[in-house]
Parts: structure tokens; C-alpha cells; sequence
């Protein structure tokens, strides 16, 4: 059986009468799995060393008399409070040196012993408890690693545990303090032991150990999960392990953790984390997507898809009819094999009581039930053929963990953003409907005709060597300002100037700049004016370098802005600025044409057209994500599957296509 749909079901949040009638719903409304459990460590341990599964064997059996199957969470994001009691050095500790109390989640410390030996403890009984439960499909260890744990713990444990992984990486201490420039503010260690976990200062940070300490956080999660994904390899082998990415989160670096899984599941939110935002830019949410399928490079789940209002001690906006719908669809169009609302029904106390499930408060189904459920009857007769679909996409932007640690500790400017960038160019690409894969810097780029790496700020003479590589073979590599600035270890170079050895490349020299705090400038490209923003390299071109843009003011007024170096087969372009809208459009116009990457489809702009393949075939999706009517085109030979009237659109509508079936037919008729 293929799955396509399912909830975050919590039937110890509601009496033992009611989850019949619950898994009846869920039947009704096209739902094949639930994950439960990932909070309840109170109901499996209640009390040390006395476990209890028996709760969760009920529901997942009474599920399973509905062919519902079940991902279990083990609970390790909220140890319960005879836990902390006993153990109260399990607590975190923040930079500010205070100890974070029990009363959310995530009170841990993830480099505390005693914390890891109660975990493999629990997760080797829940294993062997559920290793043989037909009904039981796979694990999702723990719960958004990474959330709650930025910058956090300081503790003496972990303090060692950093000690001992810059041991393991620098060796020797003399090197440690070159790698860190420690002879600023006397700042040398004479020995490992000496090193801090870097609590809150007097006044400002050493840019390298704040790095090197992001870094070895990573590591810390990576070893943490990893203890249980052991334990559960080993104990239940025929059972899938996933766990629930954040979009662009960068605690953990999500490629690595990747590797340990089967596949990667994403929790998205599109109406916005509340408190923030009201709403996502649906470009930002096609870009979360995206992200979350290159981190492993192949088809994922949506493990939690917003199904009402979010909201904690404030709400989000309702979503429109229709929407819950479009944003479910839209996971589907980026490579989601199945969708996983988060939940089945809105809590009534608790931290979550407002963020709203697909049952409200009440349990009695409403407007959300009736139209997810229209979208499972609908789309899951064509989702089997679907699976492992993604898109393929022919441009690719460079996304680093590295670049984006260094540059959120230092942004210079301080509205300067890595991940920021990186969505400012996917987004040109999108209103493009241009499929683009985010590239792990240590994968091969090969695949892709346009490679686009902003702020490639701390550069390695091995990375270097791939960007060579890749336009040597032909392809067009973008590359931005603040490019070739420091060192892996976040150390200035000084041996070139800016930006550095990919100044041959890019066959420029860039010998002064501008940062554009609180300030802009004007921008010319062609005929367009506009403005450059954030920061402005003032580029002096090598001979046979192509000005594309020039700056129009400022004491830089006429000198290079953005620049192009065509060679036999590739290119290397290099913008030295934040293009506004215009301009970027413009560019980024520019930069397909030459790549002769063409869509033979168009759209008015409140409509996403997405493309997925696999071996079975193609499938064009058409969505209106706004209030307006849309309108598009598609070739004539395309295959309406899903919609009636194609070329129109009403509000959250989508459409799908089946790109191959009419040729095909046609083809056989013949
Ligand atoms: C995250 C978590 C869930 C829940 C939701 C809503 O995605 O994984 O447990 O907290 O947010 O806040
Ligand atoms: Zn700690």
C-alpha cells in the first residue's frame, strides 16, 4: 500500500471512547497513516523503569481496523519532570549562564550522559515493543532537532564535549589558536581545557569560535539522533526512519542528517508562524519545499501540513476556502509523496490549544475536514503512479550551513542575510516557474546548465577548484558579492584581492566597496534603472569582462555593477550588489536566455506552475494561490487529469496534467 495521507494523532489527549469515532473520520476522509507518541514520555515511563505501551497499543490497534497505519515519535523532545527532578543537570543552560526550567520542551541538554543512557534505555524498550506490530510502518526519532536548541546549552558538559571535538579537529592548540586569530584581545590558549563554551561577553565575539562552536553543534544533534537511530535499526530493520525538517532551520546541517534517514519529511506551515508573519510568500514556501527535497535529493513527506489557524498565545489568519488545499497540493507539486496534517484536532489546554487541526475543538468535522477530504479522494487515485516524482531542474543554488553560520554572526550589513539571498534568486527563478534544486557545496554541480551561489563569502581552494570545474564544462555559474572573503576558519585572506582566486574566473578585480547600511544606490542595467541594495563591490573589470550594470550615483557613479566572463562553452557572471526587483528580473531573464532554458508555458502572476516526473511519467501542476482569478497556458497536447475548464483558474484552484498521455495515445493510435 502506498501512502498519501495521514494526521499527528494524540488519543491520550482525549478519552478512550472517542478514538472509534476518530479513526472512523480518518477512514471516511482518505487518511492510511497517523505518527503519535512523540511527546509522551510521562505515558510510556511514568515512572522510572516502569514502562507502559499499552495505551499506545490500543489506539494503534483500534487504527488499525481502519487500515490506518502508524509512524511512532519516540518522545525525547520533552523528558518528563521525575526525569529533571532526579537529573536536574539535564536542564540546558543559555549564554546567559541561566538554567532553562521544565514547563515547555526541549529542556535538554543533548551532550548530558545521563539524559543519552535514560534515551537508549526507553527507545531499546519501545523498539523491541513495536518491532512486530503489523500495523507499526516506521520511526520518527525525537521531534524538529534543532528547534529550541539555538545557541543553547552551555554547559560544563558540553563545554567539554566542544573541547574535545576541536581536539579531534585542530590536533594541536597552537593550531587552534591560528585557526581563530587568537592573539586578538589575548584571547591564546595554552591547552583545550582552557576553551569556554561561548557564554554571553563583556563586549563582542571571536567571529572563528563562534563558527567552530555552530559547527560542533551540529555534530552534537547529529550524534544525539543518531544514538537513537541505531538502537532502532537495529531492533525494528523493516521499518522506515524519518524526522521533521524545518525548511531552512540551520541548527543542524540537514544534509547531514539526511544521510542517517530513509527520507526526510518537512513541517509546513505556509500560513506562517504567527507571531512573525501572517503569511508566507508563497515563493518563500516553493522555496522551503524545494530545500527540503535536496537535502536528500529525492521525493519527501510532508510530516506536518497546516490544517487551520496557527497560533500559541497569538493566531494567524484563517485560510481562505480552498487554501489548505492549494498549500497541500502545492508540497505534492515539489516532491512530496504524502502529506501528514498537523492535527487531527485542535488540543483544548496546553501551549497548543490555538493551533487548529483539521477537527476543531468540538470534534464535530467542518469546513477543514470536508475540503481535506475532498483533496484525498481526488488526488490519491493519482498519487500511487506519482511516487518518488520530483522535479528536475536544470538550475541549482548553492545552499551552505557554513556560509550561512559565518555571515548570521557577522551579516556586516545588518539587513544582509545567506538564506535571505539565496530566496531573493529563487524567487526571480520562480516567477519564472523555473524548477531549481538548493546544491549541497560538496555535491557534484554537473547536472545543472545554471548554478547560482550567492555570498560565497568563506571560500576553500577545494571549492575553488569545483567552481573552475564547473564552467570549464559549460555551465553558467553566478556568483555575488562578499564572495572570496575569508577562510574556512572565518579568517580574512590577504594573499589576493577580493574576490580572490574566483576573481580569474569571473575576470574581475574588486579593489574597493560600499556597505549599504541604511542606504541604496542607483542601479542601471540596459535601459532599466533601479537600486542596488545591501552592499555594492565596486568591480574593475579585466579586459574582454562584459559590463552588464553599472551603479548611476554615489562617489562609484559608472563604475561595474554586475559583470559577465563568457568562455568557450560557460560563463561566469558576477553581481556585486542586491539587484532590486527590476533589475534582478531583468538579470535573471538574461542569465536563462543564454542558458537557453525555456518554458514552453506561461501564467499570470498569482498562478505557480510546477513540474514532476519519474519513470511513469510527467505531471504539470497549475495552482492559484490568491483571492484573483488566474489565468495560463499549456501546450495542447497536455492531459487535463484534475479541474474542468483548462486555461482558468478560480481563487486556490489547481489543476494537473498529465504532460505525456495525450502524445502517447496519439502515438499508439498511429
Ligand atoms: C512544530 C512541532 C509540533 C507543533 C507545531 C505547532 O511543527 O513539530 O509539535 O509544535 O510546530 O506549533
Ligand atoms: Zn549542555
Amino acid at each position: 500500500m502506498k501512502i498519501h495521507f495521514g494526521v499527528d494523532y494524540y488519543p491520550e489527549h482525549w478519552p478512550r471512547e472517542r478514538w472509534e469515532t476518530d479513526a472512523r473520520l480518518m477512514k471516511e476522509m482518505g487518511i492510511q497513516v497517523v505518527r503519535m507518541g512523540e511527546f509522551s514520555w510521562h505515558k510510556f515511563e511514568p515512572e522510572e523503569g516502569k514502562y507502559d505501551f499499552s495505551w499506545l497499543d490500543e489506539a494503534i490497534g483500534v487504527l488499525g481496523r481502519y487500515d490506518i497505519k502508524t509512524i511512532v515519535g519516540t518522545p525525547t523532545a520533552a523528558p518528563p519532570a521525575w526525569l529533571i527532578n532526579k537529573h536536574p543537570d539535564i536542564l540546558p543552560i543559555d549564554r546567559e549562564g541561566r538554567t532553562r526550567g521544565f514547563g515547555g520542551r526541549h529542556h535538554d541538554c543533548q551532550s548530558n550522559l545521563t539524559y543519552r543512557k535514560y534515551i537508549s534505555d526507553l527507545v531499546e524498550r519501545m523498539t523491541l515493543h513495536y518491532a512486530l506490530n503489523p500495523n507499526v510502518i516506521g520511526w520518527q526519532p525525537d521531534n524538529e532537532l534543532g528547534n529550541s536548541h539555538d545557541e543553547l546549552c552551555t554547559c560544563d558538559s558540553c563545554r567539554r564535549a566542544f573541547q574535545h571535538w576541536l581536539k579531534k579537529k585542530y590536533t594541536s592548540v597552537e593550531k587552534l589558536n591560528e585557526a581563530w586569530g587568537t592573539n586578538f584581545w589575548s584571547q591564546n590558549y595554552n591547552d583545550f581545557n582552557e576553551v569556554f563554551t561561548p557564554r554571553i561577553t563583556a563586549s563582542g565575539e571571536n567571529p572563528s569560535m563562534i563558527l567552530d562552536w555552530r559547527r560542533f553543534h551540529s555534530d552534537l544533534i547529529l550524534g544525539f539522533i543518531k544514538l537513537q537511530i541505531d538502537i532502532i535499526r537495529k531492533n525494528c530493520p523493516t521499518h522506515f526512519i524519518t524526522h521533521n525538517y524545518m525548511g531552512f532551520s540551520d541548527t543542524v546541517n540537514y544534509y547531514k542528517l539526511a544521510d542517517l534517514l530513509d527520507f526526510v519529511s518537512h513541517d509546513n506551515y505556509p500560513g506562517g508562524h504567527f507571531a512573525k508573519l501572517p503569511q508566507q510568500d508563497i515563493s518563500d514556501v516553493a522555496a522551503s519545499l524545494d530545500v527540503v527535497r535536496s537535502y536528500k535529493n529525492q521525493s519527501y513527506w510532508i510530516m506536518e501540513e497546516q490544517s487551520g489557524i496557527t497560533g500559541w498565545e497569538v493566531m494567524g489568519r484563517a485560510p481562505k476556502p480552498g487554501q489548505l488545499s492549494a498549500w497541500a497540493v502545492q508540497a505534492i507539486a515539489h516532491g512530496a509523496d504524502a502529506v501528514v496534517y498537523f492535527r487531527w484536532r485542535s488540543c483544548s489546554f496546553g501551549t497548543e490549544e490555538y493551533w487548529h487541526g483539521i477537527l476543531p475543538h468540538s470534534g464535530n468535522p467542518g469546513r477543514s475536514y470536508n475540503e481535506l477530504k475532498e483533496l484525498s479522494a481526488k488526488l490519491a487515485p493519482i498519487m500511487d503512479e506519482m511516487q518518488g516524482a520530483v522535479p528536475k531542474a536544470e538550475v541549482g543554488i548553492i545552499y551552505s550551513f557554513d556560509q550561512e553560520y559565518a555571515l548570521r554572526s557577522q551579516p556586516q550589513n545588518p539587513r544582509l542575510s545567506y538564506t535571505g539571498q539565496c530566496l531573493k534568486y529563487y524567487k526571480a527563478l520562480h516567477d519564472h516557474n523555473v524548477s531549481v534544486d538548493f546544491v549541497d557545496p560538496e555535491r557534484d554541480f554537473s547536472q545543472y546548465r545554471v548554478l547560482i551561489a550567492p555570498l560565497q563569502y568563506l571560500m576553500s581552494p577545494e571549492l575553488e577548484d569545483k567552481y573552475f570545474e564547473y564552467v570549464k564544462n559549460g555551465g553558467r555559474l553566478v556568483l555575488t558579492m562578499r564572495c572570496g572573503v575569508k577562510n574556512t576558519t572565518n579568517i580574512c585572506m590577504t594573499e589576493r584581492d577580493l574576490p580572490g582566486r574566483l576573481g580569474e574566473l569571473a575576470g574581475i578585480k574588486i579593489y574597493d566597496y560600499d556597505c549599504l547600511n541604511e542606504a541604496d544606490v542607483d542601479l542601471k542595467y540596459n535601459d532599466v534603472i533601479s537600486k542596488g541594495d545591501m552592499w555594492a563591490d565596486i568591480i574593475t573589470p579585466d579586459e574582454g569582462t562584459k559590463v552588464l550594470a553599472v551603479y548611476a550615483s554615489d562617489f562609484y557613479k559608472d563604475e561595474a555593477a554586475i559583470t559577465c566572463r563568457k568562455y568557450e562553452k560557460g560563463a561566469c557572471y558576477y553581481v556585486g550588489t542586491e539587484p532590486r526587483e527590476k533589475i534582478m528580473e531583468e538579470f535573471i531573464r538574461t542569465v536563462l536566455k543564454e542558458a537557453d532554458i525555456n518554458k514552453d508555458y506561461e501564467c499570470s502572476d498569482n498562478i505557480e506552475m510546477v513540474t514532476k516526473s519519474n519513470e511513469n511519467g510527467e505531471w504539470l501542476f497549475v495552482i492559484n494561490h490568491s483571492e484573483a482569478e488566474g489565468t495560463y497556458k499549456v501546450p495542447d497536447n497536455f492531459n487535463l487529469m484534475i479541474g474542468n475548464d483548462s486555461g482558468t483558474l478560480a481563487p486556490f484552484e489547481y489543476h494537473i496534467y498529465d504532460t505525456r498521455v495525450k502524445s502517447s495515445n496519439h502515438a499508439l493510435a498511429q
